[in-house]
């Protein structure tokens, strides 16, 4: 009986639930490291700084640093990097196996800064550049870091750090060369040294605290909620960073997935400071976050002035690498988010069109269903810019071949696309086909071009395709052979105007441990897969960028990746992976794009609809309308999922998402815009409340809507049946907010209880605010290059408001030959003005349309514009019923020149 229960459970169990399988992925306790590194007592730290060895430069201070119970010695170095930020950089003196050291992460070498040593005394040094000072206490080594005289951030304050290291040879490894006197440098070191014996454990591990932060906000990618919570023994299992190709991920969990930013914000309203952990081996961090769930008393300590008890802990702990730490001093969330992005670099300008509407099925029969999904689509009145093709488009998973039956003449099919403006996507995963005759196959076999294992044989595994190996994309040859690849005479059938989608590229092993590569396969120059994994799918991407630049050079590339890392943003965009068509998995869209976009990669989303399994219509409807606020908008499904394109749907769901694209394609040049700002200040395009209103205590915790820019707050639907839902308006009683649909209009305290039918996903222009938009629907953003702007000025509580406008040909790099116009626009004493921001030009034919003020003063009879073109010109005005908006009609002014309309 007892049995049969059982039994009966378990079916059910498989019969409803849908569940990742915890036991293909470790936990940190059966992580040897994580085990050793966790374990490590607090307060006996080992490490002292010998302050006789230290060297003062312009930039840094150096000293040897010993740890004085295995005698081992170290060097210590601390250099000031301009824009308030510190690095703090340890490697073994005479290593007996140099350590791997992160590549391609930064944008470049960072640019230092000045230092100079305020206090010199026989156990510190106390330093300054910048605003900010530094303790660097010797013994035992602990860093304080001060912003204008606070404490902000401590390393070492616990005595947790850990730098494993070879004492002696492991016999596997006698009769090595010995190690070398003078190290040289490290790449030297690096790339003379081909041994792959095994080495012993080389793990590290520190503690970083924030005194007086209540929240800490980073670590992407996990399915979690934005605000880390609290880890430890006993409680939740770190958060680990460790790329991986997790099949039907949970949400609510600190489990690793595709993606790694060791990147860590600290905020209160007083400072937000960050630190970014220069790190690509298997990472797990515990938190704790003394404050959890208890912002209120905080508040009250706050106020009544009392210290607070608040203080965010840190312990990161790693496998291997070298010790690179660096402090981001804030103040502000922008400030520290800026400072990440001027080390690890921005997301360049992409194509407009691909701000539109992906459509993307695992997999499109032939090229018959490709042509007639977007004729559908076209007949619906739905706009689209881009159709996927997935693996099945590939001659038997051969990547850069196509189904000679299905896809026999694909550039009748890629020309009937782009006769609409339509585009293509296709996918290039890393795997490769192990199959006589495969030309690529053959190529990385003869040449040598793919990863090895430890005995230096070709690494095999098993993906899409069966038997399957590696390219090695740390091997200079197989980058420069795998980037020719791309040219539309190498891979036929392909255009100019063909894009690329590189999944799988943690990288998926089958019948890996973890369903990934074993950490002692071999990359090019003996580089130990463990010291690079997180790096691997960065180092992919770049290629197929290189590539995609090398066959159209003047042409934006777009590539999706699954797999990231610090820098990614440089050359790709990002989706948070196979999720589910759950409800929960909706609503944890939003706090993974915003800890991604904190993390640098602002051009995130989530599949449309769920990867795995059936949304229904309410679950596909609601997931439209939360789509249109993410920068990366694509619907995607799952093999055995049934059809879901939006036509084929009753006509009141077509409504519905007809309406949601369209609000989508009429905020497109907002978007636009924001991704121009993000080039040049590395601004997250979407941005959680508390970066926007830092000083609000109430917002730490909210993640379920955001902002896009600082002008619209989307707070989505994401319950079944919901008939209301509850949004948080912040900024005070002198903060107004605009419905965008009805433009009622809101001040900025606290909670509404917003009621919501099918047709609502609330969302709010915030007071203060210009947005531009365009508003003529259209199948698709190519085809709506031309079109006019209608300008949304969302008036403040002072009537008055401030927006952007970027411009340009939408697709090359002529921008960065000033050829763009970058337009602001202000509104105040009841007169708009346009003005040009630089002095650039770019010969659009875009005018503007349409004025809509929101909040508009009254009385108002009508406006008269100014510019130099068209003279001065009356135009008309009229309210609409309620008076809540005033429409200016006809400017018609074009958006190189400067003008003037003035109400009366
Ligand atoms: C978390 O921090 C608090 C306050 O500093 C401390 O009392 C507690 O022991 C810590 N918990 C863990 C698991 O380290
Ligand atoms: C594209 O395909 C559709 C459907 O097969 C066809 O009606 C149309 O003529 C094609 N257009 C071009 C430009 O090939
Ligand atoms: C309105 O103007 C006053 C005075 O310039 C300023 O202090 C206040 O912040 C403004 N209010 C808003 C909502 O911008």
């Amino acid at each position: 009986m007892a049995l049969m229960l059982k039994e009966l459970f378990c079916l059910l169990l498989i019969g409803f639930t849908v569940a990742v399988d915890k036991n293909n992925f470790k936990t940190c306790e059966q992580s040897s490291f994580c085990r050793r590194l966790r374990g490590v007592k607090p307060g006996e730290s080992k490490y002292q700084l010998n302050l006789e060895t230290l060297q003062v430069t312009d930039n840094s201070v150096e000293a040897v640093l010993v740890n004085t119970e295995a005698n081992a010695n170290f060097q210590f170095t601390l250099t000031a990097i301009a824009g308030n930020i510190f690095r703090v950089f340890i490697d073994e003196v005479k290593p007996l196996y140099p350590r791997y050291r992160v590549q391609y992460a930064l944008n470049g070498e960072p640019q230092v800064a000045k230092l100079e040593i305020l206090e010199r005394t026989s156990d510190l040094v106390k330093i300054k550049s910048e605003e900010n000072t530094a303790i660097i206490n010797a013994n035992p080594l602990k860093l304080e870091f001060y912003h204008k005289g606070d404490l902000v951030t401590i390393v070492n304050g616990r005595g947790l750090f850990t730098f494993e290291h070879y004492r002696t040879k492991t016999p596997e490894v006698e009769g090595q060369e010995p190690p070398q006197e003078d190290p040289g440098t490290w790449e030297e070191n690096f790339k003379s040294h081909h041994d792959s014996k095994p080495r012993g454990p080389e793990a590290i591990g520190f503690d970083v605290s924030f005194p007086d932060a209540l929240r800490i906000y980073g670590l992407p990618d996990h399915a979690d909620r934005l605000s880390l919570r609290s880890t430890g023994p006993g409680g939740l299992d770190p958060y680990r960073l460790y790329n991986l190709d997790v099949f039907e991920y949970e949400v609510d969990s600190t489990m690793a997935i595709y993606g790694a930013v060791p990147v860590v914000y600290a905020h209160s309203p007083k400072h937000t400071v960050g630190v970014f952990w220069h790190n690509a081996a298997e990472t797990w961090v515990d938190i704790n976050n003394s404050k959890d769930g208890n912002v209120v008393s905080s508040i009250v300590n706050l106020v009544s002035g009392h210290k607070t008890e608040a203080r965010v802990d840190a312990h990161f702990m790693s496998e291997t690498g070298v010790f690179d730490l660096f402090v981001m001093m804030g103040p502000k969330p922008k400030d520290t988010v800026r400072q990440f992005a001027s080390l690890t670099g921005a997301a360049p300008l992409q194509q407009y069109y691909t701000l539109g509407y992906h459509q993307c099925r695992w997999n499109y029969n032939d090229q018959d269903d490709v042509v007639n999904v977007i004729e559908n689509l076209d007949k619906g009145d739905f706009p689209v810019d881009f159709i996927w093709l997935d693996i099945e488009y590939t001659d038997g998973k051969k990547y850069f071949t196509w189904d000679p039956i299905k896809f026999s003449n694909p550039h009748a099919m890629i020309n009937n696309l782009t006769s609409t403006g339509r585009k293509l996507i296709v996918i290039i995963d890393p795997h490769i086909k192990r199959e006589n005759g495969y030309f690529l196959h053959e190529d990385a076999l003869a040449n040598d071009y793919y990863v090895k294992t430890k005995d230096g044989n070709v690494y095999e595994g098993w993906c899409w395709p069966g038997a399957s190996s590696y390219l090695d994309f740390y091997n200079p040859y197989a980058r420069e052979y795998f980037k020719g690849l791309y040219s539309v005479d190498k891979f036929k059938g392909t255009t100019d105007d063909v894009y690329i989608w590189n999944d799988m590229n943690e990288p998926s092993v089958f019948n890996g441990p973890e369903v990934t590569m074993p950490k002692d396969c071999l990359h090019y120059g003996n580089i130990e897969h463990r010291a690079v994994h997180n790096e691997v799918g960065l180092a992919y991407t770049m290629v197929t960028h290189d590539a995609l630049l090398q066959r159209t050079p003047n042409k934006r590339p777009f590539i999706l990746t699954r797999s990231h890392f610090p820098g990614s943003q440089r050359y790709c965009a990002m989706w948070t992976g196979d999720n589910d068509a759950q409800w929960s998995h909706l609503a944890i869209s939003y706090p993974m794009c915003l800890s991604v976009a904190l993390g640098g990669l602002s051009n995130c989303g989530a599949d449309i609809g769920g990867f795995f399994h059936n949304p229904d219509a309410e679950l596909l409807q609601r997931w439209y309308q939360a789509g249109v606020w993410l920068p990366f908008m694509r619907a995607h499904a799952h093999i055995d999922t049934r059809r879901r394109e939006p036509y084929l749907f009753p006509e009141d769901v077509q409504n519905r998402i007809r309406n949601s694209l369209r609000l989508r394609y009429a905020h497109l040049p907002l978007f636009y815009t924001l991704f121009w700002e993000h080039e040049i200040t590395g601004d997250p395009v979407i941005r959680p409340l508390f970066y926007e209103f830092p000083n609000d205590m109430n917002l730490v915790d909210v993640d379920n809507c955001l902002m896009v820019g600082s002008s619209v707050l989307a707070h989505p639907v994401t319950e079944a049946g919901a008939s209301s839902v509850t949004v948080h308006l912040p900024g005070g009683s002198s903060q107004y907010w605009y419905d965008v649909e009805d433009f009622r209009k809101y001040t900025g305290t606290g909670n509404y209880n917003i009621p919501v039918s099918l047709d609502k996903s609330p969302a709010f222009y915030r007071g203060g605010s210009i947005i531009p938009r365009k508003d003529r629907p259209r199948r698709s953003a190519e085809l709506m290059k031309h079109d006019p702007f209608t300008l949304y000025v969302a008036l403040d509580k002072n009537k008055s408001a401030q927006g952007t406008l970027f411009v340009d040909d939408y697709q090359s790099f002529e921008y960065r030959n000033k050829k763009y116009v970058y337009i602001n626009f202000n509104f105040e004493n009841n007169v708009l003005t346009g003005s040009l921001i630089d002095k650039t030009d770019y010969p659009t034919k875009e005018w503007i349309e349409r004025v809509v003020i929101l909040g508009p003063p009254s009385g108002v009879k009508g406006a008269t514009l100014k510019s130099k073109s068209l003279g001065e010109v009356k135009l008309e005005t009229s309210y609409d019923a309620e008076q809540s908006s005033l429409v200016i009609r006809k400017p018609g002014v074009s958006v190189r020149e400067s003008f003037t309309i003035k109400l009366f």
